[in-house]
């Protein structure tokens, strides 16, 4: 199998056991310097790795520790709006499993549905919401997809940029923004925040018995929330603004796992 070719690679590269991988959302890339002893490996140079396509998503694979755990972070993840198959999408999750490690923190950033977030807040995932999406890679899960003992660890850390919720994340496959309609839609089904990626990734690790925590940074108010006409540059923006307070958020998170 390709990922236990990619994963045989990478063990020998960088000749550690991981307790923990994460993958880097869009806009949270500056997260992988909170390793310590940190060394990587561009995705191009790892055999069968893909490549990512938007320039904000650099594709390296970078080990380092926090505390006294060793990291695997993922700085650049696929979307499907990218024009990947969902088998690219969630290969680096099988990676992940290849090489043994149990343990997956999966970031993203998302925008707001529910009308009491703030831009900068940290949503911890309760659960997803993908209904418009077929995935046949996996469909034998029996348990929840996002493990309540990570969900109690996130919510139960100091976060400075604002606050800790917990909700559910509705995937929509993009590229555009939503309509204000369809966050609507959203809100009446339940979604807390919207986001174009992880539920490939969340599903992927449940079936594979990885243990996963999503975790969103609430960049923006979803479409229609509040009359934003330049949605994308307020999650750079906003992602920028709290960088360093989701990067010790997250550095909390991995001490205490
Ligand atoms: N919608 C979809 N994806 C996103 C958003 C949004 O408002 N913000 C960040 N990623």
């Amino acid at each position: 199998m390709n990922s236990k070719i990619s994963a045989e690679y990478i063990s020998s590269y960088f000749s550690k056991k991981f307790d923990v991988a994460i993958v880097l959302g869009s806009c949270l890339g500056p997260l992988k310097y909170m390793l310590e002893d940190r060394k990587e490996i561009k995705y191009k140079n790892i055999p069968y790795f893909l490549t990512p396509t938007v320039a904000s998503h650099e594709g390296l694979l970078v080990s380092g520790r926090v505390g006294k755990k060793n990291v695997l972070a993922l700085s650049g993840r696929f979307h499907y709006y990218e024009g990947y198959s969902k088998d690219e999408i969630v290969y680096p999750i099988e990676v992940i499993c290849a090489l043994g490690i149990k343990r997956l923190i999966l970031t993203n950033a998302a925008g707001a549905v529910n009308e009491s977030y703030r831009m900068g807040d940290v949503m911890v995932i309760r659960d997803h919401i993908k209904l418009f999406d077929s995935f046949y890679n996996y469909n034998d899960i029996h348990h929840d997809i996002y493990s309540r003992e990570l969900i109690n660890i996130a919510l139960n850390q100091k976060y400075s940029g604002g606050r800790i919720h917990k909700g559910n994340y509705m995937y929509f496959s993009g590229p555009q923004f939503e309509t204000k309609s369809e966050i609507k839609a959203a809100r009446i089904m339940g979604a807390d925040a919207i986001g174009m990626s992880t539920v490939f990734e969340a599903i992927t690790s449940a079936a594979l018995s990885i243990d996963c925590l999503g975790i969103s940074l609430i960049t923006n108010m979803a479409a229609g929330v509040t009359d934003d006409k330049e949605l994308v540059d307020t999650v750079d923006k906003t992602a920028e603004r709290v960088a360093d307070s989701f990067s010790s958020y997250v550095y909390s998170i991995i001490c205490n796992l």
